[in-house]
């Protein structure tokens, strides 16, 4: 990746790290990532959930463990989240929240005072931040609402307000919208809602540079070329417009969710290797795409064991390692693509 003018890199989690804060990460794992990475980012140690214990606390230590951990081994951090806009994923005590007589007032209040504190405390440390987090419907490509883009009027307000806040706390960082639009089929209005949002955003002056590309992608069980034929036009539609309205885009995080696939290891890891390779291949065509972040390096930790268990139990093969931290035909599907970018 770096002889590419690239970064590749990994989320990571808290819970990675053992017993022992001091060491930061399982040795083992500590090894691949550092033999690896360029870039990490926290797999949910920056999100509101883990910072905000409450409407007036902000606790960053772990998150502080962490970035001292990268910058220590050399790695840039990305920052994920300021705001994750979906209400399942807002802490108890926001969904509660009380916003008083000026609904607009406090929910400014609120959001500004969080992205403010958060950016300028870690600006110059961060060199990236996903602003915002999933606002966009799945299925109807719509804006999402929630208590707090309400209170504030509209989705609409939430974001302009997100994005100029971040851009005056932290002014030299990229600032990304981050969202799970995929290449598989069944996604043209989620996709469709995207390109709407970043065209509105140019529009109205919102400070946003990149669109992160989640890239958690579903391989199913049919020869790579005929799923790829399937999709790569529409992926490539879709990416040729956000470039077309000037933005960068980004890989932030990679994963291959397998459970539609036979038990056998072999024919599972050759089918996440191809896929996996020629999603790559086309994202990394567009010279705007820099950064290639997985979801985790290793299948032990993966969040897919949790989010979607293949029917026969076996653990998910969505990373690069095995969960003896071998390296498997991804992670040397993922070195052809970034050799051949
Ligand atoms: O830490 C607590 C633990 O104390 C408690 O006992 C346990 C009981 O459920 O929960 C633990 O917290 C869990 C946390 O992961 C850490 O393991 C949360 O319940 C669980 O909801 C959380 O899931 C994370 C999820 O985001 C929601 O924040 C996943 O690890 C994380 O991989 C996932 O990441 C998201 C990205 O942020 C956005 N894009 C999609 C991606 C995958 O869903």
């Amino acid at each position: 990746a770096k002889t590419r003018g690239l970064r590749f890199g990994s989320c990571v989690s808290w819970s990675q790290s053992g017993a022992d804060r001091a060491s930061f990460a399982n040795p083992a794992y500590a090894a691949l990532l550092e033999r690896d990475c360029g870039v990490l980012v926290a797999e949910n140690e920056f999100k509101w959930q883990a910072l905000r214990p409450d409407a007036k606390t902000f606790d960053v230590e772990r998150f502080a463990d962490m970035i001292d951990y990268a910058e220590a081994k050399g790695m840039a951090m990305r920052g994920h989240t300021l705001f994750w806009h979906k209400t399942e994923r807002f802490p108890r005590w926001l969904l509660d929240h009380d916003f008083g007589a000026d609904p607009k007032k406090e929910a400014t209040r609120l959001l500004t005072q969080h992205i403010k504190t958060v950016g300028k405390l870690y600006a110059g440390r961060i060199a990236s931040f996903d602003v915002v987090n999933e606002t966009v419907d799945d299925q109807t490509g719509a804006l999402r609402e929630s208590n707090v883009s309400k209170a504030m009027g509209g989705t609409e307000a939430m974001l302009d307000l997100a994005f100029h806040t971040a851009r005056a706390a932290a002014p030299d960082a990229e600032l990304v919208y981050n969202d799970y639009m995929s290449w598989e089929p069944g996604q043209g209005p989620f996709r469709s809602g995207v390109l709407k949002m970043l065209e509105a955003f140019r529009k109205r002056g919102v400070p946003c540079d990149t669109l992160g590309l989640q890239s958690h992608i579903w391989v199913g069980n049919e020869p790579t070329a005929r799923l790829v034929g399937r999709q790569e036009s529409d992926w490539r539609a879709f990416l040729d417009e956000v470039v077309g309205m000037g933005y960068r885009l980004a890989i932030t995080e990679f994963d291959v969710n397998d459970a539609a696939l036979p038990a056998d290891i072999a024919t599972r890891d050759r089918a996440i290797a191809d896929y996996s390779k020629a999603y790559l291949d086309i994202c990394l065509s567009y010279t705007q795409l820099k950064d290639v972040l997985a979801w985790g390096m290793c299948d032990k930790y993966t969040w897919l064991n949790g989010f979607s268990p293949r029917k026969d139990k076996a653990p998910m093969r969505a990373t690069p390692y095995d969960a003896a931290f071998k390296p498997k035909p991804l992670y040397t599907a993922i070195r052809q693509a970034l050799a051949a970018a």
